[in-house]
């Protein structure tokens, strides 16, 4: 969670405090019922999560439980379109696309101390003692910040809360705070089990330290180390996110695990405004040492921050993260604010594994969760020999949303010259905007994506081209080398995912009129062979729209 929006949040609305369990409930914020939304906007993503109303920053909380069901927890403005007055809004899902917007999980405990970011558990063994007679309990770790009457930052402490519903409604701790602080800049815990006890790491943001803590129950929190400033600073570190990952090799067996350290920065990416790095290593329960002195990426875009792992998978599978895509730059002024009343959405799942990548070696992959619930209609499949041109009218798919796939084999890289491309572009007839997409594959093999030709959104901030350089692996013996892509559109947010994953980028662009012209054009070699599938994809929302076109979300609800 950022402090760049403080200024904004503290006298916005006329208050009269209700005190309930000793929280501060705003009477405009509904309690027990979710927040309703309208997701029909031409600007609004149809198959990823985007909050009902109002602002959305952080994933929090994410957590899978013993039913498959997947919690999304999200710093949530409910009363304005840029960020402040944060809560926790609540979503679950059982494939990570379909999303019930559930009521708001936690709410500010006094008017003006905010639930910033953090994380949740299960405590399946009952390690807090907070779960009588359950296995299901849920705890919440997250940091109150305070804010005074002028505006300034009070102490940023850690809390607790508990659920014995399984995560839809939460208590606080009556001894909290679990860690206390005088710091104004020391947030964004996230919990994880290592073997015998629990393990925080927590933000230092204008320290650059990452502190780990251990606990045996959730509620006594021993400093354990810090992980001292590593790789880029920017000028904050936030949302740190610690998780054990397999190793796989090339047949994708597992060949060994690492742990993973991964810090968002913000503002000061190389970019501008906020990214996430992240660092390979071991742990020993208190203490994290890297690998190598590498400091990587999640994402060559500018769209993708403060990603969370969910706590529940267990022990030696694949981890999966979503993370905010956007950037503090310009989060709180994009165009859906004043045109539809809500801002920023999640990324698409994102399954996540090491591997060695050509040349550079460990790299955390991105694939995209299994899309098969949402995939719908074939739209194109074609094989191209050597080169080939495929235009696509999509105006006719409802949703906007398209996946597509392109896979290229039988690459002779001798024969390759600068020329030797492939290139996908969405555009609008229309209004003549146009979204880019390509790859070089020679020379310094960059893959590129140009979103200056969208014109909804203007900001100094909001700059238009990224890339990134793939090595890309010249095969199994035979000479011939091989390259893919998978990119998911979705109205205003496009990701892509190049080679296999090893590269991804986080897209977000605001057309005037909506994009339905797909063109893709491939310029290789004779015998190189371009496999391509478009399919359409269902819009989760629509399904759960009443007749008037407003998604209620989770209304059966007893507690109402
Ligand atoms: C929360 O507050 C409500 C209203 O005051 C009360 O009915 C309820 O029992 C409280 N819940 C707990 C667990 O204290
Ligand atoms: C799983 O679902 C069952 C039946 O709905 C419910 O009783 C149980 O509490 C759920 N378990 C969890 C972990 O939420
Ligand atoms: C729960 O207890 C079992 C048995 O002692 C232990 O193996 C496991 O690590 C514990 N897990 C958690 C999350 O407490
Ligand atoms: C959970 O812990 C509390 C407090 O120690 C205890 O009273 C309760 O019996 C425990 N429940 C279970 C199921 O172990
Ligand atoms: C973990 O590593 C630290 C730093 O190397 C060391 O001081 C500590 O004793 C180690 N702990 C265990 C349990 O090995
Ligand atoms: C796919 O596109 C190509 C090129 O535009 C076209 O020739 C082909 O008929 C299309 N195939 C399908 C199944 O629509
Ligand atoms: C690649 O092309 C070169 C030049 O035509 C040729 O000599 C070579 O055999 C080709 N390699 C493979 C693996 O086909
Ligand atoms: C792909 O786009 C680039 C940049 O505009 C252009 O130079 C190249 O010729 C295009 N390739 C194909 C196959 O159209
Ligand atoms: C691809 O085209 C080349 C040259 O036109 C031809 O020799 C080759 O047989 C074709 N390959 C396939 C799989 O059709
Ligand atoms: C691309 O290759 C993968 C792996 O072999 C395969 O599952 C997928 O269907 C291919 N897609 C296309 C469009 O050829
Ligand atoms: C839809 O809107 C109409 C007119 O405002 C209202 O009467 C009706 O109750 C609404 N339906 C639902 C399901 O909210
Ligand atoms: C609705 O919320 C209740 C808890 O209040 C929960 O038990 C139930 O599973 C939820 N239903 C859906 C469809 O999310």
């Amino acid at each position: 969670m950022a402090g760049i929006w403080k200024l904004a949040s503290v006298a916005l609305f006329a208050v009269s405090i209700t005190a309930q369990n000793s929280t501060y409930v705003n009477p405009a914020v509904p309690t027990g019922t979710p927040v309703a939304g309208v997701y029909t906007g031409s600007l609004r993503p149809q198959i990823h999560f985007s909050p009902p109303k109002g602002f959305m920053n952080d994933p929090n909380g994410m957590f899978v439980d013993a039913n498959g069901t997947w919690h999304l927890y999200y710093q949530l403005n409910p009363t304005g379109i840029v960020a402040g007055n944060q809560h926790w809004g609540h979503a679950t899902s059982n494939d990570l696309y379909h999303w019930i917007n559930q009521p708001i999980a936690l709410f500010p405990p006094e008017e003006t101390v905010y639930v910033f970011s953090g994380s949740a558990v299960v405590d399946s063994n009952n390690t807090s003692g907070f779960f009588p007679d359950q296995d299901n309990g849920v705890v919440a770790i997250f940091t109150l910040a305070r804010y005074y009457d002028d505006g300034s930052a009070g102490p940023q402490t850690q809390n607790i809360a508990y659920s014995r519903d399984g995560g839809y409604s939460f208590e606080y701790y009556d001894e909290n705070p679990v860690i206390d602080s005088t710091s104004s800049q020391f947030r964004d815990p996230k919990v994880s089990w290592y073997e015998d006890h629990w393990v925080a790491v927590i933000a230092y943001s204008q320290e650059f330290n990452i502190g780990i803590f251990t606990s045996p129950d959730l509620k006594d929190w021993t400093f354990a180390s810090n992980f001292t400033p590593h790789g880029l600073l920017g000028t904050q570190y936030e949302c740190p996110n610690f998780v054990k990952m397999p190793v796989r090799d090339a047949d994708g067996a597992v060949i060994d695990e690492k742990y993973v350290m991964a810090i968002s920065i913000q503002p000061g990416a190389p970019l501008g405004g906020s990214i996430t790095e992240y660092f390979v290593g071991d742990f020993n329960g208190t203490h994290f040492t890297t690998s190598d002195a590498v400091t990587r990426l999640t994402d060559f875009g500018k769209d993708n921050y403060a990603a969370q792992y969910f706590y529940g998978i267990p022990d030696g599978q694949n981890q999966i993260n979503m993370g905010w895509a956007s950037n503090w730059q310009y989060a709180q002024k994009v165009p859906t604010g004043n045109l539809e009343g809500w801002r920023s959405i999640m990324t698409t799942p994102r399954v996540n594994y090491l591997t060695e990548a050509p040349r550079i070696g460990l790299v955390m992959i991105d694939e995209l969760y299994d899309l098969t619930p949402i995939l719908d209609d074939q739209l194109n499949a074609s094989i191209f020999n050597g080169s080939g041109t495929l235009a696509l009218d999509y105006s006719s798919v409802e949703s906007g949303a398209l996946y597509l796939e392109v896979n290229v084999t039988n690459i002779n890289t001798t024969l390759l010259t600068e020329y030797s491309t492939l290139n996908v572009s969405f555009a609008s007839p229309a209004s003549g905007e146009i979204l880019q997409s390509g790859f070089y594959f020679s020379g310094d093999t960059p893959f590129f994506v140009n979103r200056g030709g969208i014109k909804g959104f203007d900001n100094v901030f909001f700059t238009d081209k990224f890339s990134t350089s793939d090595v890309y692996s010249t095969g199994s013996g035979d000479g011939l080398a091989s390259w893919s892509m998978k990119a998911v559109i979705d109205r205003s947010i496009f990701e892509v995912f190049v080679d296999g994953g090893i590269h991804a980028g986080t897209v977000l662009f605001y057309p005037q009129q909506p994009l339905t012209a797909l063109n893709l054009a491939a310029r290789l070699h004779p015998g190189a062979r371009i496999s391509v599938n478009v399919r359409s994809l269902k819009s989760t929302w629509a399904e759960f729209e009443n007749e008037n076109g407003t998604v209620l979300g989770n209304v059966t609800d007893s507690r109402s």
